[in-house]
């Protein structure tokens, strides 16, 4: 099953998306982490992305589509993947309809800005694989810690409150005529965020299988 999660800064995409890969046994493709990763190795396109990403401003199409086609095409995504974070523009929608992926369903998951703002402040994220926490809704069991690699969490440089006011006006620009552009597919389900993480899980699973 191939899906994609879209939804604003901090709606809980990834989160989401660590829960349902482990579900239906497919990865979670987040081009976010990927670009994070990139700036740390310091590649070409990390070193293309890095000042835009600190401001909360989209990286280039094609950038992004170089990096998603690699990832896509190799073993583990053959049976289906999640896609967090990616097409986040109407042309990376389309060149990903051009490269022949059959998408099955797009969940939106959607969040009020007022709460976007609070789980943002809150996050925290390892350092070494990329799991996201939150201070209050999701504490990691040692405080500072990653759960599952035991590396550092630290504070995302564009979780700071004026970089979220300017990652949601682009979310807006940018990423929300996408749910225009599933919607005339058939392929939009929208998932209301719920308090508890695992609530707004069922809710996406059934989305997912309904
Ligand atoms: P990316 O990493 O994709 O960031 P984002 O879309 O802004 O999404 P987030 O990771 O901030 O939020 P999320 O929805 O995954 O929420 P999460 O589950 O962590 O992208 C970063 C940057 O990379 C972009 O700004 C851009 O520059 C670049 N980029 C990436 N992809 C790109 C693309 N395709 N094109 C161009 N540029 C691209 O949850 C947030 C917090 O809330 C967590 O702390 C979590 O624990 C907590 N939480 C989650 N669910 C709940 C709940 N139900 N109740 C309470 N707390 C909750």
């Amino acid at each position: 099953m191939n899906l994609i999660f879209l939804g604003a800064p901090g709606a809980g995409k990834g989160t989401q998306a660590e829960i349902v890969c482990e579900k239906l046994g497919i990865p979670a493709i987040s081009t976010g982490n990927m670009l994070r990763e990139a700036v740390k190795n310091g590649t070409p396109a990390g070193l293309a992305a890095k000042e835009r990403m600190d401001k909360g401003d989209l990286v280039p199409d094609e950038i992004v589509i170089g990096i998603l086609k690699d990832r896509i095409a190799m073993d583990d995504a053959k049976n289906g993947f999640i896609l967090d974070g990616f097409p986040r523009t109407v042309a990376q929608a389309e060149a990903l309809d051009a490269m022949g992926v059959q998408i099955d369903k797009v969940i939106e998951i959607y969040v009020p800005d007022e709460a976007i703002c609070a789980r943002l402040s809150g996050r925290r994220v390892c350092e070494g694989c990329g799991n996201s926490y939150h201070v209050d809704f999701k504490p990691t069991k040692v405080d500072g810690v990653c759960d599952a690699c035991g590396a550092k969490v630290v504070q995302r440089v564009d979780d700071k409150p004026e970089t979220v006011l300017s990652r949601l006006a682009t979310y807006q620009e940018k990423t929300a005529p996408l749910k225009d552009y599933y919607s005339a597919k058939g392929k939009l389900k929208t998932v209301v965020g719920q308090d508890e993480i695992s609530d707004t899980a069922k809710l996406t699973l059934e989305a997912i299988e309904g």
